[in-house]
This record gives C-alpha cells, sequence and structure tokens, in this order.
C-alpha cells in the first residue's frame, strides 16, 4: 500500500492544481515544529519563484482548495509560505486498519520477487568461533531476514574457509604427535577409520600451537605448506584428516550459530569451488584478460576516474597456486549456476573492501556473473572495548564467541533475579533471550560501516536505546493484551477495532506506526538494518509515553478502550515484526 506520506503529498498536490499551480509542489515532509503540526509543505516557496508570487498568497490559495478535504484536520497557511498540516483522526485510523489487515503490514518494496545471496559468517574451519565473527553473523542473518520480507529467495551462504594453510598446519601438527595413524603411512590402501583421531576441544588447541611453531620454525612451516599443497592435490590420507576437521567442526560452528539464532541456507566452503578453478583460469588466459605480470597472473581492473589506486586482481600466484580472489570468482561462477542470483551481498569486514572491488570488476569483466547483477559488499567496523581498542578479554586475548555470550547470559540472569523473585530455571531461559537481544541490538543500532563500542553495560541496561528496552516494552504490551483477554475471551484482542486518537499521546504513537513502510524500504534498499533500530525505538518511546498517560485496562468508556488495544496490538505485532527481522526473539516475561 502507499505510504501515508504519499498519500498526504497527493491530496496537497491535487490542492495545488485546483488552485492554478503545478501539482509537483504538493509534496509533504514530517513536521521539524511538531510543536505546531504533524506534517508539513514547503512547496509555496518554489512556486512562488516559478508564479512571481509571494509564497504566503500561494500557501493560503492552496488551503483554502485543501478545505473539505477528509484527510486533514488542521491546515495552516503561515509566513513565509508554510503549509503546516495535521491529519484527520478518522483518516489516521482507517490507514492503521488497513495495515493492520494486509500482509507484511501492507509493506509493498519497489524492489521484490528477486534471487538473492547473503555471504556472511566466513569463519575459518577448526579455528574457534571468536568475537571477530560476531558483527559478520549477527549483520548477515538480519540482512537476510530483511531480503526475505521484501519477497525476495534469499539464500544465507556461509561460505567457510575450509581449504588454507590452517588445514596443513594441523596436519602437520597431527602428523608431529601421532606418526603411526594410516593416514600418514602411503602405503596404506584400506579405509580409514570412522572415528576422528581428535575432539573439538583438541582440534582447537592443535591449531594455536601449529600456528604459533610455524612463526618460529621455518621447517616446521614448510612443512605445513607441503601438506596443505599434497591435501591441495589430492593425498588421499590428508583429504581423510580434512573430512575428520571438516566434521567435527561443522557440528561444532552450527551448535553455536545456532545459540546466536543464525541459520544457513547453504554451508558451502571454499573447498567446494576447487575444481571450478583450472576451467576459469583457462577462460580468464583466452579472452586475453588475464595477463602475466611478474610470474604471476593478474587481471588489470583499475578504472578512469578511481580516487585511489586499484591494483591488479591476482589470479595466480607464480608458484601456480590460486588465491583468495581465485575462489571468490569461482564462487560466484559457482553460485550463478546453482541459484543464478540477481544480488549477491557480502556482510565483510570493511578491510577486505579492496579486494572485493577487485573481485567485482574481474567477475564483471570476464562475464562470470550475469550482467545487471548487483554486487554489494557491506563492510563493518571494528567491535571495540571500551577503551576504543579492538575488543580482547580481561588479560588482552582474543576473546571466544561462546566466553562472550555466557558472560552476557550471566549478567542478564543477575539482573532478572534482583529485580523480582522468579524461578531461576525460567529466569535462565529469559535471560538467554534478553542477552541475545542485548548483544545483537547493540551491534545492530549503529550503522554497520561504523565502528562501535562493546559497552556491556550499556547494552544490557533495560533502560535507553537497547535491545532488553525493546523486549521489555513488549512484554509490557503483551500483558495488558493478556489481561484484556482474560477479561473477555480469547478473540477480544483481535475483535477490537482501531478508533480515531482521542489524545496527543495516542495519535503520536499512531504517527510512528506508519512510518513502517518507509522504514523497511530504506533498510532493504540501503541494507541497513539501524534502520529498523531507530524504528522501534521510536514506537517503544511513544508507546511508554502514551502507557504512563492513559488508563487502559481501567478506561471505562468502552469504545475507546477497545480503540486502545487494537492499537496496542497493532504496535505489538509491528514490533515483533521487526525484532524478528534483527534476528532475535521477546520473551513471554521478563
Ligand atoms: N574466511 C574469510 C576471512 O576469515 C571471510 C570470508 C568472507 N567471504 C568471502 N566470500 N570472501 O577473512
Amino acid at each position: 500500500m502507499k505510504t501515508l506520506i504519499e498519500l498526504l503529498s497527493a491530496e496537497v498536490g491535487k490542492a495545488f492544481e485546483t488552485a492554478g499551480y503545478d501539482e509537483k509542489y504538493g509534496k509533504i515532509t514530517v513536521s521539524n515544529r511538531p510543536d505546531l503540526c504533524e506534517f508539513q509543505c514547503n512547496g509555496a516557496m518554489p512556486a512562488a519563484k516559478e508564479y512571481k508570487k509571494a509564497p504566503i498568497a500561494i500557501a493560503q490559495d492552496v488551503a483554502a482548495a485543501l478545505n473539505g478535504c477528509a484527510c486533514f484536520s488542521m491546515i495552516d497557511a503561515v509566513a513565509p509560505g508554510f503549509l503546516n498540516l495535521k491529519v484527520d483522526p478518522v483518516y489516521l485510523r482507517d490507514y492503521l486498519t488497513k495495515m493492520r489487515t494486509e500482509d507484511r503490514f501492507g509493506y509493498a518494496p519497489e524492489r521484490s520477487g528477486e534471487r538473492i545471496i547473503v555471504d556472511y559468517g566466513g569463519p575459518n574451519v577448526a579455528k574457534p568461533l571468536h568475537i571477530g565473527h560476531l558483527r559478520a553473523a549477527i549483520i548477515g542473518e538480519s540482512v537476510k531476514r530483511i531480503c526475505k520480507f521484501a519477497g525476495n529467495d534469499v539464500i544465507g551462504d556461509i561460505h567457510l574457509g575450509d581449504w588454507g594453510l590452517q588445514m596443513g598446519l594441523i596436519i602437520t601438527e597431527l602428523k608431529e604427535r601421532k606418526p603411526d595413524l594410516p593416514y600418514f603411512d602411503e602405503n596404506f590402501t584400506g579405509d580409514y577409520p570412522a572415528e576422528a583421531p581428535f575432539t573439538i576441544s583438541e582440534l582447537e588447541e592443535i591449531y594455536p600451537t601449529a600456528s604459533a611453531k610455524s612463526k618460529d620454525d621455518d621447517a616446521y612451516k614448510e612443512a605445513a605448506l607441503q601438506a596443505t599443497y599434497q591435501l591441495q592435490h589430492g593425498n588421499r590420507g590428508y583429504l581423510a584428516i580434512w573430512d575428520h576437521i571438516m566434521r567435527i567442526s561443522v557440528e561444532d560452528l552450527k551448535r553455536n550459530y545456532e545459540n546466536l539464532n543464525v541459520h544457513f541456507e547453504w554451508w558451502k566452503g571454499e573447498s567446494d569451488v576447487q575444481p571450478l578453478i583450472p576451467g576459469m583460469v583457462e577462460d580468464l588466459k583466452k579472452s586475453g584478460l588475464a595477463h602475466e605480470s611478474e610470474g604471476a597472473l593478474v587481471v588489470d581492473v583499475a578504472e578512469e576516474g578511481d580516487t585511489k589506486e586499484v591494483p591488479p586482481c591476482m589470479i595466480l600466484k607464480s608458484d601456480g597456486a590460486s588465491l583468495y580472489a581465485t575462489t571468490d570468482l569461482a564462487t560466484l561462477l559457482d553460485r550463478r549456476q546453482a541459484f543464478d542470483p540477481d544480488q549477491v551481498i557480502y556482510v565483510v569486514d570493511k578491510r577486505q573492501e579492496m579486494h572485493f572491488l577487485q573481485v567485482f570488476r574481474t567477475a564483471r569483466k570476464a562475464g562470470i556473473v550475469k550482467d545487471g547483477i548487483r554486487l554489494d559488499f557491506l563492510g563493518f567496523g571494528t567491535m571495540n572495548g571500551k577503551d576504543g581498542k579492538p575488543f580482547k578479554t580481561r588479560s588482552g586475548g582474543v576473546m571466544r564467541l561462546e566466553t562472550l555470550i555466557e558472560d552476557i547470559n550471566e549478567q542478564m540472569y543477575t539482573k532478572i533475579m534482583e529485580n523480582h523473585e522468579a524461578d531461576p530455571e525460567e529466569a535462565r531461559e529469559t535471560a538467554k533471550i534478553v542477552a541475545l537481544s542485548a548483544i545483537k541490538y547493540g551491534d545492530l543500532s549503529n550503522q554497520a560501516t561504523k565502528d562501535y563500542i562493546f559497552d556491556t553495560d550499556k547494552f544490557t541496561s533495560f533502560e535507553g536505546n537497547t535491545g532488553p528496552y525493546i523486549l521489555y516494552t513488549i512484554v509490557r504490551i503483551k500483558s495488558i493484551l493478556t489481561k484484556y483477554a482474560d477479561s473477555q475471551d480469547a478473540t477480544a484482542v483481535s475483535a477490537c477495532a482501531l478508533a480515531g486518537a482521542v489524545n496527543e499521546t495516542d495519535k503520536a504513537l499512531m504517527l510512528e506506526l506508519v512510518k513502517f513502510h518507509d522504514v523497511m524500504e530504506a533498510a532493504y534498499s540501503e541494507i541497513a538494518p539501524h534502520r529498523i533500530c531507530a524504528y522501534i525505538y521510536d514506537v517503544a518511546n511513544a508507546f511508554n509515553r502514551f502507557y504512563h498517560e492513559n488508563k487502559i485496562l481501567g478506561e471505562t468508556d468502552k469504545q475507546k478502550q477497545q480503540g486502545w488495544i487494537a492499537l496496542l496490538d497493532l504496535t505489538e505485532k509491528l514490533l515483533e515484526t521487526c525484532i524478528d527481522l534483527l534476528g532475535f526473539g521477546a520473551p513471554e516475561r521478563m
């Protein structure tokens, strides 16, 4: 459905026309003087230039033409030529009633029905998830849900880092520790054991140990590079170890992402596209796009008008090995074959911006992606501690994601138990739900590209612009609706019809709710979940102001009360939809 602003602008435009002016001057905006009016139209000022007339005279003409229009309850022409407007309560009620009955609240995206892949997560297998992976997971999941809500067919792909040096390092370390395993026996032809020769915790210890060793032992590093090379060239025993590593790590990753309410449709990885590389490289050579430079194979991607230097995209190193960009190009090829996307959105650390610029340009030049495809890089900033430096553990180490989540869960639990008496088991469950909102909202309420400070005390607060505050508001509304239904019957809430606003606070809430369509469109087209956060914060504030100034359950005027219950019902549904798009849910009680 059309947005309220569009509908009202059309009415004002018509009035301009009736009064003898171009209707294009009828655009209205939300008022920047809320003490005077709800909406304003500034069109008389530019119209004055065209018609060589005083702007106030034009504004008065338009006001006169608007007289009798059902959509405004106040139309004021004021100096020097503004039109100050208030929307009619009945008109507003009808608009909200339509929102309440329509699918997606009547949100009709400009672009819809497309195939979109969101590439996010990107963890490297066998390394524990740490807070560096948090932002990709949180932002990517939300972006994916927003794209789905806009009516697209969307795939979230984790794009595992599963083919690199870390695999060679693990193999090398394992060989040192257990040289007698059949994987290292070149003459072994039987079936390898089904059981992995390590557990996940051993694996998580093996990798950092190996990585540290390789840094000050050249021979060890060489062995790891060799092992990586052999793995990538089909060494049977190494591939069997790789299988074990994958199975065990992926299981652990699934559990971790599950805890974050993050779900991927595809669990593909860098390894999956390796078979596509030789043919792709051949094509790049044949087309003449790729050329040799200092022994390496590169594609020039600099363009006229570049404001910074864009170096050539490296396809093969001088030793013939493929690189990060090669894999990403092959992945685009694979995605085209498997899903034929209209858009691919990458949610990755913004320090990788140049890499993606090179990959996108090469992919377009080489026709690896179809014409007209949208390739978007949403680069996110760093998550910092209160000291403004990248978030670390107290001892200065990299913090594991699990530890961070456990810490916040614990804090939330303590808070809930302090707040009111609660059953410890239920409080644990609630704490988990609220903690997730704290972590996710804390991240998503910032523009993704900016660095932000992970401030535990602020994020877990029940007041201010936080996830727990939003949930608290939702729980409050739910409790009123439940109490109302209990006093009537189960269908009582949906049977209530919206009514026209009766005072300033219920109208203010209504005027926040109607912004939904614009907010969704902005969040989708700008790939910007923070827009949704800003919206629900305004809605929550407007609701709480309304709640404090009106006795909803105690109201004796039944029609008024039913109108409010319907308003609460819509508010609650909008808020729940929005937090679902952000990737978290609300508890029943808090
Ligand atoms: N594994 C990569 C890293 O740790 C992130 C992958 C991002 N996605 C991609 N298609 N390159 O840096």
